[in-house]
């Protein structure tokens, strides 16, 4: 099986190019789903019909379903929230913060997560297409079983015998059924884990970041590019939309030079991972014959559902009073070079050339300390202020 997940800044063309990839999976005789988690709802825009929050079939081998928060959480979610609300209300917790406490954080992408653990262990389809919301939501459905391991921790510190134990004892004397809430709990947490492992497995599993040849387009596609490498997900293709063909014309020619730069530098920041381009339709694009269209082109001669590139550039380890983080940075031809950090910003100064790259996070809280570069491996020290 595979699961193609499209990520990028908002309307970049995520809902268009995932379409047009679906469409063109299900031409090829895959049995494919694709799954909009976006709550905007703009894949039933796109595909220009009515969709459902459950897979419906619309044309041979290919199925749709516009994934609802509230449809899914009333489906699976429902029983798992009554139970945290009488865990917190039994730890004495007033009823209003109980309620509000039983609602986790990123349950609702949780949500989407079961329906994939369900496709996943029932084989339904061959080929999962994943349309995701604008860039941050996705990162955070992404780490989301760690947050939610985190958040049991916290909440749960004597750990889960204690609840088990206590759970019986409850049921006898208040008839409170904890224990069996526990035991569900649980169940819902393998199934997050399962899901969590599809998705790091890139045998399974690819991303493909959508762009568009503009400046914070790019800036946002490589941070979330380093992110998604540092979760250890496998970004197998770029893709880039809406570019506007070379042509004379007075008012486009600024334009059109500008994106040219565009397309160097993502050229450059992601080699080796394969860049489709989209050319800009000229109009809105809706509608199969449309998406179908740009289906037949966009990955040329290649099967879109197979997997372009299996790469870990991004490696990171502990050392005393920091990490170490190495990186492929393959525009670094020469050791000659500068390098500066701001926040999360790596700034790589190559004969009077400026580039960027993108660190973790939490490289906003540390400083440089020591370099070193291997082509085309930079490796850098970051140790606490
Ligand atoms: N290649 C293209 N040429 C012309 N218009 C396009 C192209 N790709 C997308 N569009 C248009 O751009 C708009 C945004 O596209 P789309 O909905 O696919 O983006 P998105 O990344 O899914 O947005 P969101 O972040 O809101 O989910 C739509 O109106 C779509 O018709
Ligand atoms: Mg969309």
């Amino acid at each position: 099986m595979r699961i193609i997940l499209f990520t990028g800044k908002g309307g970049v063309g995520k809902t268009t190019t995932a379409a047009a990839t679906a469409i063109q999976c299900a031409k090829e005789g895959q049995k494919t789903l694709i799954i909009s988690t976006d709550p905007a709802h703009s894949l039933s825009d796109a595909m220009d019909m009515d969709l459902a929050p459950e897979p419906i079939e619309v044309s041979t081998n290919l199925w749709c379903m516009e994934f609802d928060v509230y449809y899914s959480m009333k489906k699976y979610w429902g029983s798992m929230k009554e139970m945290m609300n009488a865990i917190f209300k039994f730890k004495g917790v007033k009823d209003v913060i109980a309620e509000e406490l039983s609602v986790l954080p990123g349950m609702e992408e949780g949500a989407a997560f079961l329906w994939l653990e369900k496709f996943y262990r029932e084989k339904t389809f061959e080929t999962i297409i994943i349309d995701s919301a604008p860039t941050g939501e996705t990162l955070t459905l992404l780490s989301l079983p760690q947050v939610i391991k985190s958040w049991m921790t916290k909440a749960f510190p004597g750990q889960r015998f204690a609840i088990r134990t206590i759970g019986k004892v409850v049921r006898k004397t208040t008839g409170v059924p904890l224990d069996k809430g526990y035991d569900e709990m649980q169940d819902l947490f393998d199934k997050l884990e399962l899901i969590q492992e599809v998705f790091l497995n890139p045998e399974i599993t690819s991303i493909r970041i959508v762009a568009n040849p503009e400046r914070m387009v790019v800036q946002e596609a490589k941070r979330s590019y380093s992110y998604l490498q540092l979760y250890g997900y496998n970004v197998d293709a770029v893709i880039v939309n809406r570019v506007i063909p070379q042509q004379d014309n007075v008012w486009l020619n600024g334009y059109i030079e500008k994106q040219a730069e565009y397309l160097d530098e993502i050229e450059e920041s992601f080699e080796p991972i394969p860049i489709f381009k989209v050319p800009h339709q000229g109009k809105e694009v809706f509608g199969v014959a449309l998406l179908e269209q740009i289906g037949a082109t966009l990955y040329k001669d290649r099967k879109p559902s197979d997997i372009f590139l299996v790469e870990k550039p991004i490696e990171v380890e502990t050392i005393e009073n920091g990490y170490r983080v190495k990186m492929k940075i393959p525009f670094i031809k020469e050791s000659d070079f500068k390098l500066r950090k701001f926040g999360d910003e790596l700034i790589i100064e190559i004969n009077n050339r400026r580039k960027n790259m993108f660190l973790p996070k939490f490289a906003n809280y540390m400083k440089l300390d020591k370099h070193s570069f291997e082509a085309p491996y930079l490796t850098i020290d970051l140790i606490k202020e």
